[in-house]
């Protein structure tokens, strides 16, 4: 059941499908699957263990998304993403969302310039590759909205005229998962802009451990000189393309497709997974297996993609979120029922 099936053309026909790659490509993808998986080793150098966060952040540069990054201060957010933009040869660039951003702080700004008499424009910080946005929810909506707009159009207008972003361009925008006084919740219909959201757990007791060793040993995270740059854009293009190429089961779209019909269905839940949503999985689900070295999608890549794609484009009944129900809750019982093609 798991054979690929092309599902643009008839499966019977004998011209190679039109993803197919060729042995060139082919070599291609190899070198550019072998690079990123070598990103792990190369940010373990920093952080110690945080793995499955990583997988997502590499996942989200594949498909080209963003990331919604929840977790409480400390929990090494902000070295990750460093140490992955050096590992990675990108441009970083950190804002702080605090309560008097303005949009132009983040988007930038026309200047006057005096010698010339004219307006300049002076580039903001989303004009990077990796933007870690720290603490989104403190920022009032106007400037919140001013990232989302540039996270969706890729690109910056100013006076009428559009200034393209860097490509690749990826935010990870942090929330404090236990700090909601005085912050600005981003709207549902926002949420759904962010491919993944991926939750930075507080490492285990071996795993802390051994992070102090590293410290007692002279580790300071303000020097990352000894991250090499071990993959770059090429290797996330080359990347990319090969992703596309990966076949798509009819079964296995159905399985998708499923999956979030039930959330529309969850007593528990008020809001279901929209459409995009969908589209959401499909691309990740695909850019793991071919992360795991497969040119196919399988139901268990779907099922391990569930709940970092769709858990922020659900929202709880407030009945169920009173009685402890959480979306991660909801989601492990509908992959649980809903039946997955073998
Ligand atoms: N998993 C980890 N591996 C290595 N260092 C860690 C880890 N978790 C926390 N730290 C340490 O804690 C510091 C704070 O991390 P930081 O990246 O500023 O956290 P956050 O951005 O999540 O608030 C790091 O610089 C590092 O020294
Ligand atoms: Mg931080």
């Amino acid at each position: 059941m798991n054979h690929p099936v092309d599902l643009g053309k008839g499966a019977e026909s004998d011209t190679p499908p039109p993803g197919a790659l060729s042995e060139d490509a082919r070599r291609q993808s190899e070198t550019a699957r072998a690079a990123l998986t070598a990103l792990r080793g190369e940010v373990a150098k920093t952080v110690v263990g945080q793995d499955s966060v990583v997988t997502g952040l590499v996942i989200a540069l594949l498909c080209r998304g963003h990331v919604l990054l929840e977790g409480v201060p400390g929990t090494a957010k902000t070295l990750l993403i460093k140490t992955l933009s050096r590992a990675l040869d990108l441009d970083f660039k950190r804002v702080q969302f605090t309560p008097d951003l303005m949009p132009g702080d983040v988007t930038g700004s026309l200047i006057y310039d005096n010698r010339t008499s004219e307006f300049e424009f002076r580039e903001g910080p989303v004009f990077t590759n990796l933007l870690l946005a720290d603490e989104i929810n403190r920022t009032p909506p106007k400037t919140q909205a001013s990232l989302l707009e540039a996270m969706e159009e890729r690109q910056v207008s100013v006076e009428g005229s559009a200034r393209a972003l860097p490509d690749p361009f990826v935010v990870c925008a942090t929330q404090n998962p236990i700090e909601y006084e005085g912050t600005y919740p981003l709207p549902e219909a926002q949420l759904d802009r962010f491919l993944v959201k991926l939750t930075v757990p507080v490492p285990t007791r071996d795993e802390e451990i051994a992070m102090l060793q590293r410290h007692a040993a002279g580790f300071d995270p303000r020097d990352l000189s000894e991250v090499q740059p071990v993959a770059g854009a090429a290797e996330l293009a080359a990347g990319r393309a090969a992703v596309r190429a990966v076949h798509l089961d009819q079964l296995v779209a159905a399985y998708v497709v499923d999956l979030c019909r039930a959330t529309r269905q969850s007593p528990s839940l008020q809001l279901g997974v929209s459409p995009r949503g969908a589209t959401a999985l499909l691309a990740t689900s695909r850019a793991w297996a071919w992360l795991s070295g497969r040119d196919y999608v399988t139901p268990d890549d779907v099922k391990a993609l569930a709940r970092p794609t769709l858990r922020h484009r659900v929202q709880l009944r407030p009945e169920a979120e009173l009685e402890g129900a959480t979306a991660d809750g909801v989601l492990e019982g509908i992959l649980s029922h809903v039946p997955a093609p073998r």
